[in-house]
């Protein structure tokens, strides 16, 4: 992978939001993979000003993850939050950003439905990654195959502590999510991974370096041509 230390988050969200302004500025059809959780939100803040003149309205996204069994109107799903934080700033079709579908009902098929529809869409061209503070991205916990497709995943206790702070308490985080496989994840044409702080130290150090194993689903990342880290100083300090 290329790495790329910056400053802080709103130099890894400035060099971000420049290089997919580009993209859609070169294609109003770009179709964008969305994170979700803290990490991106610098990228998505700093797009806001960097689409002047830029036409959107055929721009289409599919985000990474929603947990199973939320309403998709509970503030926290992340159809809401993708609503929240992107569609809405940055004046998007709603109806060409796609969530993976966590309606228990059916749910044995919208993995499968999901990853058609990426690929009906003609594949990812940029996807945007966190990484968990256990090495996950997307929710594809450690045991994760490589070659994977969306499917639901159960959320491991560490990642449901992780994301407590998002809910009224560890009891109202869901069990569940429906996840982009890494298979699907790594499909997409470029992966640009999102890393602050110490706490995602050690993840980032093996996501990279480490060796490639389902352990650490981030080593993912390895097995793509084109993977870019941005990460700040805190989240590269076990870096070799
Ligand atoms: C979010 C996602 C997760 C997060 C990861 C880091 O859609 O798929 O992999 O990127 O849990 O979360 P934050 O950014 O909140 O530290």
């Amino acid at each position: 992978a290329e790495i790329v230390i910056v400053r802080d988050k709103a130099e890894a969200g400035a060099l971000v939001a420049d290089h997919i302004a580009s993209l859609l500025r070169d294609n109003p059809e770009t179709v964008l993979g969305l994170a979700t959780g803290s990490t991106p939100l610098p990228v998505y803040e700093a797009l806001r000003s960097r689409l002047d003149g830029v036409d959107v309205s055929r721009v289409r996204g599919f985000a990474l993850d929603e947990y199973v069994g939320i309403d998709p109107a509970h503030p926290e799903s992340y159809r809401s939050v993708i609503t929240r934080e992107v569609v809405e700033p940055l004046g998007l079709n709603p109806a060409l950003i796609r969530t993976p579908d966590g309606t228990p009902e059916g749910i044995e098929h919208h993995g499968e439905e999901y990853d058609e529809a990426i690929r009906a869409a003609g594949g990812i061209d940029l996807q945007i990654l966190g990484i968990g503070t256990d090495g996950h991205i997307g929710f594809n916990e450690p045991g994760s195959s490589f070659a994977s497709i969306t499917r639901v995943k159960t959320l491991t206790e560490q990642t449901r502590k992780d994301n407590a702070r998002f809910f009224d308490s560890i009891d109202d985080v869901p069990m569940h999510c429906i996840t982009q496989g890494l298979g699907t994840i790594l499909r997409a044409r470029h992966l640009v991974l999102l890393a602050f702080g110490e706490g995602k130290a050690a993840a980032v150090a093996g996501a990279v370096e480490g060796p490639v194993t389902a352990s650490l689903p981030g080593s993912a990342i390895q097995l793509h041509e084109r993977a870019t880290v941005v990460v700040d100083e805190a989240a590269a300090s076990q870096l070799a």
